[in-house]
């Protein structure tokens, strides 16, 4: 599949994707007025998807009753092949701090400091020449420091009612396997730490040699080569995991339902997935902010979500913590005493969740302002030193 290649910052990837277009439709039309009236139609298009106010009627029937949470789970009650696509979000509440949200999230942290970008950390050549940053991350998101959140349970319970084909997470923090989710329904789509490979010699180790390397704050050095020894996390410019690509290509076409749930949407291939499914196929977006939606001409009808246009048929956004929005969802699908018996039995209580919910926006701002400080003064040493 062309597009799941390599991670990128959609924004740069749409930048190229934008000139290539332009560059064709330049040698396809030398007649100025043809591409003036192309850039018409676009502009009418475009503006159509953007106002909820315009006249245009969508042309085909919803396929939902009305646009919320209740009609989502009226329709996924009846649905058995379902793809979630996870992000982020869904570990906040277990104290990890996201990339995005400003404020809180990693790269909003690390921007207050003299860093090249706060998304180097993710990049293969800032890593090569100083690996701490990252290998300090590591240490944090280390798997089993954190303990899953009921976001992450509801996702079994869904799998325990024969209703999950796959998640599909951009999460490196392994928290889906923790949380008792089959590994063959898990695509770990940027990677894992559960293996490292030497950036020389490619020769592999397993998490216990990395922790215990990383864990006394050193660099992990290849035992062979004495190359850095990198955690297979996907970083800006490298390849997506085999799995992803063959797991897209079995399971979009199949899924009745589509939950999007705890994700900006804003790294590409990742965020192309949600126009995978049929155009019947229901997509529900259960996050803080919305995402997903149609920026610019060159989103259009591709890979947008359409929830506050007048085109939508079938796309929900449910405002809300993840943890809140899948609780409400189990009580909508009938689901309450089994979702609370499943986190009682794993030892969270309805209760700390509600005390947790009310905590943890200072417990993540904590735990991001931390790791920036380390981060940063790793860089900032690294620098130094080079000087
Ligand atoms: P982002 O930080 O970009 O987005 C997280 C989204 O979750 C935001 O829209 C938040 O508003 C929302 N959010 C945060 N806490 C929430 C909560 N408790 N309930 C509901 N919504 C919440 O994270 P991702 O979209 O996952 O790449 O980022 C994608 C990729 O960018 C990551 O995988 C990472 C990063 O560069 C790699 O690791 C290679
Ligand atoms: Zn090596």
């Amino acid at each position: 599949m062309a597009e799941s290649k390599k991670p990128t910052d959609d924004k740069d990837e749409r930048t190229n994707d934008n000139k290539d277009k332009q560059t064709n439709d330049d040698d396809d039309n030398d007649n100025d007025e043809s591409v003036f009236s192309k850039l018409q139609d676009l502009m009418n298009r475009f503006s159509g998807l953007m106002s909820s106010s315009t006249s245009d009627e969508p042309v085909e029937d919803p396929v939902l009753k009305s646009f919320d949470l209740k009609s989502a789970a009226e329709y996924m009650s009846k649905c058995s092949n379902i793809i979630v696509m996870a992000g982020a979000g869904i570990s906040t509440s277990a104290g990890i701090p996201d990339f995005r949200s400003p404020g809180t999230g990693l790269y909003s942290q690390l921007s207050k400091y003299d860093l090249p970008s706060p998304e180097a950390i993710f990049h293969l050549e800032f890593f090569r020449n100083n690996p701490k940053p990252f290998f300090l991350l590591a240490k944090e998101l280390y798997p089993q420091k954190f303990t899953p959140t009921p976001t992450h349970f509801f996702i079994r319970l869904l799998n325990e009612k024969n209703k999950l084909l796959r998640i599909f997470t951009q999460n490196i923090d392994s928290l889906e396997r923790i949380a008792g989710i089959p590994s063959e329904k898990i695509v770990e789509a940027h990677g894992t730490f559960f293996t490292s490979h030497c950036l020389n010699c490619r020769k592999e180790y397993d998490l216990e040699f990395v922790k215990e390397v990383i864990f006394k704050d050193e660099i992990p050095h290849c035992t062979d080569c004495d190359g850095i020894v990198k955690p297979d996390i996907i970083f800006f410019g490298e390849s997506l995991p085999d799995r992803f690509q063959q797991c897209v290509q079995s399971d979009f076409s199949k899924a009745d339902f589509l939950i999007i749930i705890g994700t900006s949407l804003q790294v590409a291939p990742f965020n192309r997935l949600v126009s995978f499914v049929d155009k019947n196929c229901p997509r529900l977006l259960i996050n803080m902010e919305p995402a997903g939606k149609a920026t610019s001409i060159w989103d259009l009808g591709s890979s947008s979500l359409l929830y506050d246009t007048n085109k939508n048929r079938r796309d929900v956004f449910h405002k809300s913590t993840c943890d809140d929005g899948v609780t409400e969802l189990a009580k909508l699908l009938g689901w309450e005493d089994d979702f609370n018996k499943l986190l009682e039995s794993e030892g969270v209580s309805v209760k700390n969740v509600k005390e947790n919910l009310s905590t943890i926006p200072n417990e993540t701002e904590e735990n991001a302002n931390h790791l920036a400080e380390q981060m940063a003064a790793a860089t900032l040493n690294d620098n130094k030193k080079k000087e």
